[in-house]
């Protein structure tokens, strides 16, 4: 997604959403019951960019407690905005998800939705794949057992590097459509990317599990 930087927009965030906005340094960890009145319960979406399908699923589940990773805080502005300072059920972290372990506890996390994820083709750069092995070592640890990941993409790419890492680490298919809007897994619940690619053409999507 192309992104013009915004000069000041660190500081913006920090005085319009003091309480709904963290940032990367800061030790989150035992701080979720405080802020959510319990642990039990966080869906995470990592890669929120603007906000859309965090802030539908908010209103539709408003007694889950939902977490936000996003590492460019030219997405995260928008979406605060979305959700506004005084939102009950959302905190969204300004950073990249490599420092997932500094913010949650092990098992604390139900559902991890990895949505339209940037697929990095160059084979030199797939590290940053956020569904690599080295991510997905961070989300089992992270994730309760049975926990969910929700994966959707429209690169084939991407959604068979995805399947064959899910696999490697241990993860669970429990379902998978090529062709996603057009299943029963289709919830009409959509992020800004996702309705700008699906009219080019069909939108992937897999659920996996972690085994209990
Ligand atoms: C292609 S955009 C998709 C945004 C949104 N999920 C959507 O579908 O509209 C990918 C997003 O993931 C974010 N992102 C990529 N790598 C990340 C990382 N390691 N940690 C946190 N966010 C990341 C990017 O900043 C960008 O906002």
């Amino acid at each position: 997604m192309r992104l013009r930087s915004i000069p000041g927009i660190e500081e913006k965030i920090k005085n319009e959403f003091p309480r709904i906005v963290f940032f990367e340094e800061e030790e989150l960890r035992d701080f979720w019951p405080t802020y959510f009145g319990s642990l039990e319960g966080i869906t995470l979406e990592i890669g929120m960019g603007r906000g859309q399908f965090l802030n539908e699923m908010r209103l539709r589940e408003p007694k889950k407690k939902f977490v936000a990773v996003e590492m460019r805080n030219e997405m995260i502005y928008p979406a605060a905005r979305k959700f506004g300072d005084d939102c009950q059920n959302v905190a969204v972290i300004s950073g990249r998800a490599d420092y997932l372990s500094r913010w949650f506890q092990k098992e604390s996390v139900e559902r991890i939705f990895l949505n339209f994820s940037d697929p990095w083709p160059k084979r030199a750069h797939r590290k940053r794949r956020l569904s690599h092995e080295n991510y997905l070592k961070l989300y089992r640890d992270i994730l309760i057992p049975g926990g969910d990941i929700f994966f959707r993409t429209d690169v084939a790419s991407l959604m068979e590097f995805t399947l064959t890492e899910m696999s490697r680490c241990g993860f669970s298919l429990i379902d998978v459509s090529l062709d996603f809007h057009h299943s029963k897994y289709f919830d009409g619940i959509t992020t800004e990317y996702e309705d700008k690619k699906c009219k080019d053409g069909p939108i992937y999507y897999a659920h996996f599990i972690l085994p209990k």
